[in-house]
C-alpha cells in the first residue's frame, strides 16, 4: 500500500523505521504542522511529497492509507478528513477520546466504505501471539486473574501531550489502554464491575490510575498506570494450573510460560521497541482482502474497549472537553 503520515511526532518516527522492513509498503507523503520539523522528516526517512497544507495532502491522490499520529485529541477529526478524501485509515491509540466519538468515526468510515483501524501494535507482535497460544492450549488452564502495569515517570512540560488536558493527557488514556485492552482481549468481554483509584496531577489529568474489575467469566484484573512512576511493567496471567509472565508486555519480545513444574520461553527475533510493521503488514493485507476492519482489532474490539475507558474515567472523576460534545 501507499501510505501517508499525518504527523511527523515521536511514533511516526517509530512507524517510519519499522515499515522499511516490508518491501509492499511505502510512505509517498506526510503532513507537518511545522514545516522545517516535517521537511527533514521526510529527507531522513526519504518520502517523496512533504504537504504543510493539511487539504493538499488529503487531496493527494496517490496516499491510499493514511496513519493519525496526532495527540488523542486530533485523532477523530484526523480519522475523518481521511475518510472523506477516500482514504483508509490507521490510526494511533486511543482511537478517540470517549465512545461517543469512536462511534461517530466509525459510522463515518462504514458510510465511505473505507478500511480503518485502531493502532493496537501489541496484539500482532509474534510474542503476544505466542501468549495468547498458550492460553488455547490450555498451558495454564482457565485464566483467573490478569496483573498488568504500564508505568513510567514521564514528561514534566504542563503543556506537552502527556499532562494536558486539551491534548488528552493522563495516564489512563496514553498508557492505561494497554492493561486494559489485554484483559478485554484476553477475556472476550467486557468488565462487569470496575473500581479505580487515581491520583491527579497539578493539571487536572491522571498522573496514576489503578483499576480493579471482574469480568463476566469470573476473571478480575488488577492493572495499573501511571506518567509519573517507573512501575514494574509486567503482564502476568494468572490460570489453574500455571502463569504466563511477559516483561515490558505493550512491546514484549519474550514470555515465559510456567506450568506442570516446566517452564517454556519464547524470545521473538525482533528487540523490544521494534514491532510496528506487524500492524502495518496486517492493515495492509486486511485492505488488500477487501475488508472494512480487522478480525483482530475489529471496530466492536475498539467500541468496547473505548467504553471501558470511558467506565473507569467515570469512576475516577477524569473528563475531557469532548465529553461535553454530543
Ligand atoms: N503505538 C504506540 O506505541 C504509541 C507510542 C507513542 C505514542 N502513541 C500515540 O501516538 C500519538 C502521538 O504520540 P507521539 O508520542 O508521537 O507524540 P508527539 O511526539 O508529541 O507527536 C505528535 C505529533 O502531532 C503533531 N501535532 C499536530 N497538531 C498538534 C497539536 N495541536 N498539538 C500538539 N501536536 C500536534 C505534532 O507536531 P509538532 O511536531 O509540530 O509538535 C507532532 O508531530 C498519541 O495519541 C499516542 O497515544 C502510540
Amino acid at each position: 500500500m501507499k501510505w501517508g503520515l499525518y504527523a511527523t511526532g515521536g511514533i511516526a518516527e517509530a512507524f517510519a523505521s519499522d515499515i522499511r522492513k516490508l518491501k509492499d509498503e511505502k510512505i509517498v507523503a506526510a503532513y507537518a504542522r511545522n514545516e522545517k520539523k516535517g521537511r527533514s522528516f521526510c529527507e531522513k526517512h526519504h518520502i517523496e511529497r512533504f504537504y504543510n497544507d493539511e487539504n493538499a495532502f488529503f487531496s493527494d491522490s496517490e496516499i491510499e492509507v493514511v496513519y493519525i499520529s496526532t495527540p488523542h485529541t486530533l485523532h477523530a477529526e484526523g480519522s475523518i478528513k481521511a475518510l472523506q478524501a477516500g482514504k483508509h485509515v490507521l490510526c494511533e491509540k486511543p482511537f478517540a477520546m470517549n465512545a461517543n466519538e469512536a462511534k461517530r468515526v466509525i459510522a463515518i468510515a462504514s458510510e465511505q466504505k473505507r478500511f480503518i483501524m485502531e493502532a493496537l501494535w501489541t496484539l500482532f507482535l509474534p510474542t503476544i501471539n505466542k501468549v495468547f497460544e498458550w492460553i488455547a492450549a490450555d498451558r495454564i488452564g482457565e485464566v483467573q486473574v490478569i496483573h498488568a502495569n504500564f508505568g513510567f515517570d514521564g514528561s514534566k512540560d504542563p503543556l506537552g501531550r502527556l499532562l494536558n488536558p486539551d491534548l488528552g493527557g493522563g495516564a489512563l488514556l496514553d498508557v492505561g489502554i494497554y492493561p486494559v485492552l489485554m484483559a478485554n482481549f484476553i477475556a472476550k468481554s467486557t468488565p462487569e464491575s470496575i473500581s479505580a483509584q487515581v491520583k491527579f496531577t497539578e493539571t487536572g489529568v491522571d498522573g496514576s490510575t489503578f483499576v480493579c474489575a471482574r469480568y463476566p467469566n469470573g476473571m478480575l484484573a488488577l492493572l495499573g498506570a501511571s506518567i509519573e512512576v517507573n512501575l514494574i511493567n509486567d503482564l502476568i496471567i494468572y490460570g489453574e494450573k500455571g502463569r504466563i509472565v511477559v516483561p515490558l508486555f505493550w512491546m514484549a519480545d519474550e514470555a515465559s510460560c510456567y506450568y506442570e513444574d516446566k517452564v517454556e520461553t519464547f524470545k521473538s527475533d525482533e528487540s523490544s521497541r521494534r514491532g510496528y510493521h506487524y500492524e502495518t503488514q496486517a492493515v495492509s493485507d486486511a485492505i488488500h482482502n477487501g475488508q472494512l476492519q480487522h478480525d483482530v482489532v475489529s471496530h466492536q474490539f475498539t467500541l468496547d474497549l473505548m467504553e471501558t475507558l470511558d467506565r473507569i474515567r467515570t469512576e475516577i472523576g477524569l473528563v475531557y472537553k469532548q465529553d461535553f460534545e454530543s
